[in-house]
């Protein structure tokens, strides 16, 4: 989506940068429009570094294109945080003397206002007639919430987290049929290439989080996967458009909690497999970043294994081998005609005659899944790192062979970055094989 961030002069405008940052990492286009009185507090370096825009404040600036009134028409959503008592007076009585005001008033995008002053402002008759009045248009004005505020005191009128603002915008643009739901739906590709989350309908399934193989009732075989860059990958599909099914092994971290995600939680692979199996069965996307054990402890002792008064005697734990699920869900897509998009996750290291990017490539033909992200890991493997390089690999040979896919670089896309922007790299990649195959 193209989002149009208003940004009003109060000490909250800070938090706007970082609701900016949150708006480009799922993929939108943002176009930051601050007050003269927003650059007293953040100036317009920071607005323009973050979103690639040069910013205006001025309804005379870039007359030519006749700025003051197309950055309206071309908004898919429009956000207004920090609102204050000022600019919400402004908006509600249909005023027009700054970029920010004309805009609000030349568009027929849904408006979000986040209102942010000092209690005894947002309290105010006059700023609660204005606020009732901009909700009687048809606006979004959401209540501050009750916190610090810039002095001393406390009460309503703090900005809510800029998490908050966006999962509120999110849901506007999707109410209204903005993020692309029903009618508005377009083709994905071009949502692709616009980067806009034009996108609904669509069922993806992702895993996430490492294994557990339980060797008795209280110890297991695990790994040190944090479920990080699984759960990236739901939020990223989930901005998309798409409705994401969860199913989180172990993971270090909190697993999200928001429309658009349902969340299922497993143990063993074998735990996983059944999950996996019975939710891609509905899945247009299935996404395996899951670490998963390659073998099991052959047998579960049903007691806590003992030591026995023998110092030197430990026991042997007897292997087998885990199913591959990733495998067996290409396998299950072919044998039932179906045109999903199946991704794989490989950790690599490489060894003295071979590249990880070979070995990935080997193992995205074994797989026979669509795309493998190759980790490419050394000796200073961290599990859990925010910053990690990813390279995306797409199988030339499938059945499914495009030109994109005898297109080498498009082939091989290297990808540097958090894992947020590693997840939205590669659901850009997941969105373009969806298009091609109509699904
Ligand atoms: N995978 C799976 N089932 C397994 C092992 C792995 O579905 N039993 C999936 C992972 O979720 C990942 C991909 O396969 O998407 C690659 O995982 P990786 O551990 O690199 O593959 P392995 O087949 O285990 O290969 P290796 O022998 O290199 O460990």
């Amino acid at each position: 989506m193209r989002i149009v961030l208003g940004i009003g002069g109060g000490i909250a405008a800070y938090k706007a940068a970082m609701l900016l940052r949150l708006f480009s990492e799922a993929g939108h286009h943002v176009v930051p429009i601050p007050t003269r009185a927003a650059l007293q507090f953040v100036g317009a370096p920071t607005w323009e570094a973050l979103s690639g825009e040069v910013v205006s404040t001025e309804v005379f600036d870039r007359v030519p294109t006749v700025n003051h009134v197309g950055q309206g028409q071309a908004a898919d959503l429009i956000v207004v945080a920090p609102a204050t008592a000022d600019l919400l007076a402004k908006a509600a009585h249909g005023h027009a003397d700054d970029l920010l005001t004309t805009t609000l008033l030349a568009t027929r995008a849904p408006v979000l206002f986040a209102p942010a002053m000092h209690t005894e402002m947002w309290l105010n008759p006059a700023v609660r007639e204005n606020v009732t009045k901009l909700r009687a248009h048809g606006h979004t004005v959401l209540d501050p919430v009750d916190g610090r505020l810039t002095g001393q005191d406390s009460g309503p009128g703090r900005l809510p987290d800029p998490e908050a603002i966006r999962d509120a915008a999110m849901q506007l643009a999707t109410r209204t049929g903005r993020s692309g739901e029903g009618e508005h739906r377009v083709s994905v590709g071009e949502a692709a290439a616009t980067q806009s989350s034009a996108l609904t309908g669509l069922r993806a399934v992702v895993s996430t989080g490492g294994t557990q193989e339980p060797l008795d009732p209280v110890r297991y075989l695990g790994n040190r996967s944090s479920g990080k860059q699984g759960i990236a990958v739901a939020e990223a599909l989930v901005s998309a458009g798409m409705t994401v099914d969860l199913v989180a092994a172990h993971v270090d971290v909190v697993l999200p909690q928001q429309p658009g995600i349902s969340v299922t939680c497993v143990g063993s692979a074998v735990e996983l497999q059944t999950a996996m199996q019975r939710k891609a069965a509905q899945a247009d996307v299935v996404v395996m970043t899951a670490a998963v054990a390659d073998f099991r402890p052959a047998d579960i002792a049903t007691a806590k294994i003992k030591k026995t008064e023998d110092d030197d005697d430990a026991p042997v734990i007897r292997l087998v081998r885990n199913p591959d699920i990733l495998r067996g869900l290409v396998q299950d897509r072919q044998r039932h005609g179906r045109a999903q998009v199946i991704v794989g996750f490989a950790a690599e290291t490489g060894d003295s005659d071979t590249d990880p990017i070979t070995f990935g490539r080997a193992k995205l033909a074994r797989k026979g899944c669509d795309l493998l992200c190759v980790n490419q890991v050394g000796t200073d493997l961290v599990f859990g790192q925010d910053q990690t390089t990813v390279t995306i690999l797409c199988a030339a040979d499938h059945g499914n062979a495009t030109a994109e896919a005898r297109d080498h670089d498009a082939c091989e896309q290297t990808v540097t970055g958090t894992k947020s922007e590693v997840a939205q790299a590669l659901c850009r990649r997941i969105l373009d094989l969806v298009d091609r195959r109509g699904l």
